[in-house]
């Protein structure tokens, strides 16, 4: 008997195979797990049984997907190829049984497991919270291979299952069987029953009809194609991000032809897995799941009641986000007007998160207002976000520490002033923690959590697992001016603008940074920040690292040109979108626009590698990637200097350096560490 695997046949003739891979929380299709599942269904066959149900042990998952672990390194295509070819054949045998299969799905059903769940002929879904099904794989840089790209067409019909493999995206199990991807989404309590009801009745397969099939005849497949190219192509441009069209030309190229795209599929796949962008993308996810392990189980009291000081921008969207995963919080301002706001607003983020009305209502429940205070003697953790002032945080906190629970964490949401002036108003230095959110919280996943050196290491767990416990990630940084992201976005930002003040239009400069791979463009960026915002923290990083603040962003700001938020700022905004002018006709860039923004950007990195403001050029090339949205496909920034080599980025550097002077000397740590 495998470890991985028990099979149970019941009186009525039915295998329950039961997958709960040994040694891990969840189930992955790893090759180990593969050969265990072939020699499984070698004994159903044997068996004859009358029916075969394949479950998961673990609570809250069927199967997460591929090992991605296996795939990181991997540079050998035909061996790639090779692997996929068997798990083809072996999800073909089980598609081949002659009884009647079900996947039975409670919890993820994400990858390799969807596309073993497809070989089945039924599939029921757990109608749970838990439960997400999809195809992620285009965010790993490569599509569905075990067979998922030709069944998924088989099932859903070409649009929709080409849809939902390019979307990437997860489906709760309602929407996974109105999209097709599940005969069944019931209750728990009725998954059995359900089961049951599909093998005695055992109603047709579930297949996409004649219509569903049409965009597959010739005459409608390149024009279908050219579409689904040039609607992908803006969010993910081919040349960054290969898969996505690779997927489109084996659609189109074979389509219902099932024998060639099985073997497109392996081929396709496997030259993609290896290529720099899935290794890249494949890095930055093992990346995040690093960040996740970073906060540990059992490592201080669990963090159940938030105390939230300062309901503005920041605070206001970060108490209702603790509110919506479930956290109890209590929300204070000295404003009622600014409490009554950031209320109405954590309400329309409850509306567009959780859909349900009694969901809604719960989390509206979670979230109270309490001007006065009251419930600071309760908190496990109290949260700052008051005005960035350290003489009003310090007041605030001598106020504070008496009344909290002698073992409550204290928490700041500063950007820049050092937690240690804020600690030295506390009787217990140990308590203060940064936790470093971004704006908008509910979009920007990666939040700073500030050591200094007088930290608990108990309350650095605690803040840890506060972190992991709301869905963030936590990145533990050095309180050292700008932490990591700031410090590594502000020069960026500043080339940018200085750019601008030599007469670059915006939408060329935005357009070198997009090329490179950066979601937005700098100045659009900035708008949306706020050209305000941008000004105090490039002030405050101006003064602690010597660098300068070009005078066009001040002049913008005193003309109350803020950005998205006054409706202009370096652009003109309309309806939540800048106006982009054409450049000047006949108007040539300067060659180095690209290189003058990243290089300073990953000169910066480089320095705060250096001076250990993080642990390591993993966890750097986490935080920038989070943090700012550095080009995935790279990487990350350290990542980029070891692909381009060292070197050749400290050749730019000196000759930058040259021509436009001291901001691009090489930090010293480029001859260390790098
Ligand atoms: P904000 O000005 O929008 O909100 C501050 C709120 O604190 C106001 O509602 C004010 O009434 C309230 N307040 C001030 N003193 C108070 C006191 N003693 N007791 C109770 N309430 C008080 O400020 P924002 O932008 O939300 O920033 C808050 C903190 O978060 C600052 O430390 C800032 O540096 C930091 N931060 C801001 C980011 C941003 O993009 N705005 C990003 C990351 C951190």
């Amino acid at each position: 008997m495998s470890s991985h695997f028990t099979l149970i046949l019941d009186e009525a003739g039915t295998a329950w195979l039961t997958f709960d891979m040994a040694d891990s929380p969840v189930n992955v299709l790893s090759q180990e797990t593969l050969d265990a599942l072939g020699e499984q269904i070698g004994v159903v066959e044997e068996q004859g049984a009358k029916a075969l149900v394949i479950r998961s042990a673990k609570r809250g998952g069927f199967i997460a997907g591929a090992n991605v672990k296996a795939f990181a390194g991997q540079d050998d295509a035909d061996q790639v190829r090779a692997m996929i070819v068997d798990v083809h054949q072996l999800f073909e045998r089980i598609e081949r049984l002659p009884m009647p299969t079900v996947a039975l799905i409670d919890g993820h059903c994400l990858g390799g497991g969807l596309e073993l769940a497809l070989a089945c002929d039924y599939r029921v879904a757990c109608d749970d919270p838990a439960t997400r099904i999809g195809f992620p794989e285009v965010r790993l840089g490569i599509f569905p291979g075990f067979g998922g790209s030709v069944r998924a067409l088989r099932v859903l019909g070409d649009v929709q299952a080409l849809q939902v493999m390019l979307g990437g995206r997860t489906f709760s199990a309602r929407a996974a069987r109105n999209v097709g991807l599940v005969d069944r989404a019931v209750p728990r309590r009725q998954l059995d029953n359900t089961v049951a009801a599909l093998l005695r009745d055992r109603p047709p397969l579930r297949q996409a009809g004649t219509i569903e099939r049409l965009p597959s005849l010739p005459p409608v497949r390149p024009l279908l194609a050219w579409w689904l190219h040039r609607s992908v192509e803006k969010r993910a441009p081919r040349k960054h991000y290969p898969a996505p069209h690779a997927l489109i030309d084996h659609w189109a190229k074979h389509a219902r032809d099932e024998a060639a795209l099985y073997r497109s599929e392996a081929d396709r796949v496997s030259r993609l897995l290896v290529g720099d962008t899935a290794q890249n993308l494949i890095r930055v996810f093992l990346l995040q799941e690093q960040l996740k392990g970073l906060a540990q189980r059992g490592d201080g009291a669990p963090i159940k009641r938030v105390h939230v000081i300062g309901a503005g921008v920041m605070g206001g969207d970060i108490a209702a986000w603790c509110a919506l995963r479930g956290l109890q919080v209590t929300l204070q301002d000295m404003s009622l007007e600014q409490l009554g706001r950031a209320m109405s607003r954590a309400g329309r983020l409850f509306k567009d998160k959780l859909k349900d009305r009694y969901a809604v209502q719960q989390a509206k429940d979670r979230l109270i207002a309490d001007p006065a205070g009251h419930a600071v003697p309760q908190a496990d953790l109290v949260l700052e976000a008051i005005v960035e002032r350290a003489d009003a945080k310090q007041g605030l906190f001598r106020d504070l520490e008496p009344r909290m629970k002698p073992d409550a964490v204290l928490a700041t949401n500063t950007s820049s002033i050092p937690l240690e002036v804020l600690a030295e108003a506390l009787v217990d230095p140990g308590r203060l923690v940064g936790l470093h959110f971004f704006n908008p919280v509910a979009k920007m996943q990666l939040v700073e959590v500030v050591t200094h050196p007088r930290l608990d290491e108990q309350v650095k767990a605690r803040a840890l697992g506060l972190v992991k416990a709301i869905g963030k990630l936590p990145l533990p940084v050095r309180s050292a001016p700008g932490f990591l992201v700031n410090r590594v976005l502000m020069p960026y930002l500043m080339e940018a603008v200085a750019l601008l003040q030599e007469g670059v239009p915006a939408v060329l400069v935005d357009r070198a940074a997009v090329d490179f791979g950066m979601p937005m463009g700098p100045i659009e960026l900035a708008d949306t920040v706020g050209l305000d915002i941008c000004q105090f923290v490039a002030e405050e990083l101006a003064e602690q690292l010597h660098s300068e603040v070009p005078p066009v962003l001040r002049e913008h700001v005193a003309a109350g040109h803020l950005g998205r938020k006054s409706g202009e700022g370096f652009y003109v905004w309309h309806n939540g979108k800048p106006k982009k002018p054409s450049p000047p006709r006949g108007y040539m860039a300067p060659h180095d626009l690209a290189d003058r923004m990243m290089l300073r950007m990953i000169n910066e990195a480089v320095g705060c590698l250096r001076e250990e403001v993080v642990a390591s050029a993993d966890r750097l090339d986490a935080g920038v990637v989070y943090g700012t949205g550095f080009a995935p496909f790279r990487g990350g920034p350290m990542h980029y200097v070891q692909s381009q080599g060292a070197k050749v980025l400290e050749n730019k550097l000196a000759s930058l350096a040259q021509r436009h002077g001291d901001r691009f000397i090489a930090d010293p740590g480029w001859g260390q560490s790098v």
